[in-house]
């Protein structure tokens, strides 16, 4: 069976219901509170794994309580959790999310442990990286890491996927165009090229300049509006069903998870995006992040109901 790695992070998400934000200085009643596992890594590895994927994990957990209930969380969902560590005396990761009555949200990320997950921890894993058949990483961990996982990638010759989330401006572009595969949604793109992404045809253009760039594979995530995959040879649009969506958080991690999972088995782009759209879309029908992110019964029953 192929194996993916995931090497990034893990947080806590503090997820608050409002109508809307408070201006500053106001106190505001908002409407309800939830809390659940999150983290850009954590979430890509788990949808993977609901979906059947074998995924192996290296992420920094935190010396404090959410620590080890983190780290069960990645067993109970069937992943290979060795190489998820706690760093001692640092806090996790946690993520306060605001979601709006529209289910738009937005997101602070105080990183704690992820950014304590270093080169040499990559390192200590390398035979069991080396089993993997794809590479899946983020901008939650320290930018250090990330560049020393897309050259071992290279070095190791295993495809590397970069979610270049959240967006950081000014990435070595020598490191970012060794990539294989980098899936960005269109505020990322923005920051990642300079470019503007206000209407499909920039957007486009954008993504054409990273595989200019060197970049194999780039695949713009649009929530509503789909994904446009970019190669050298090809740039397709594939729409995403039309969805009632409750909680956008985690929706770009559903997305990635699900297309790791497959595009590994198959090898196939196009599919993978589809089956990724379509994942993505039902995650938003239902709060929260992990929390809202189907197995693989309940995917294949919401795909045979479109
Ligand atoms: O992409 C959604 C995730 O971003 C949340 O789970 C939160 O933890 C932040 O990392």
């Amino acid at each position: 069976m192929k194996k993916i790695a995931v090497i990034g992070s893990n947080m806590v998400d503090l997820v608050t219901y409002t109508d809307r934000m408070p201006i500053q200085g106001e106190t505001l009643e908002a409407g309800n509170f939830d809390l659940g596992f999150g983290g850009k890594g954590a979430n890509q590895a788990i949808a993977a794994a609901k979906l059947g994927a074998e995924v192996l994990m290296l992420s920094k957990v935190g010396d404090d309580m959410f620590g080890p209930n983190t780290k069960e969380n990645f067993i109970n969902n069937g992943i290979d959790a060795r190489y998820v560590e706690t760093a001692p005396g640092i806090s996790s990761g946690v993520a306060p999310i605001f979601v709006d009555s529209s289910g738009q949200n937005g997101i602070l990320i105080i990183k704690g442990a992820n950014n304590h997950l270093s080169c040499a921890d990559v390192d200590r894993a390398i035979d069991d990286i080396r089993a993997c058949d794809l590479i899946v990483t983020q901008l939650e961990i320290s930018l250090e890491t990330v560049y020393h996982v897309i050259e071992l990638g290279v070095r190791e010759n295993i495809p590397v996927l970069l979610n270049p989330a959240p967006a950081v401006a000014g990435l070595d572009m020598d490191k970012i165009r060794l990539l294989d595969m980098l899936v960005p949604n269109e505020t990322e793109l923005a920051i990642l090229t300079g470019l503007p992404v206000d209407t499909e045809e920039q957007i486009a253009a954008a993504a054409k300049y990273l595989v200019g760039q060197g970049v194999k594979k780039v695949i713009v995530t649009m929530g509503s509006k789909g994904a446009l995959l970019v190669t050298a040879g090809e740039m397709t649009l594939i729409p995403c069903p039309e969805v009632d969506a409750k909680d956008t958080s985690g929706a770009g991690d559903a997305f990635i998870g699900c297309f790791a999972k497959h595009y590994v088995e198959n090898g196939e782009l196009i599919p993978a995006v589809q089956q990724a759209v379509t994942y993505a879309s039902l995650s938003t029908t239902k709060p929260g992040t992990q929390k809202s992110y189907a197995d693989i019964d309940q995917f294949d029953a919401y795909k045979k109901s479109l």
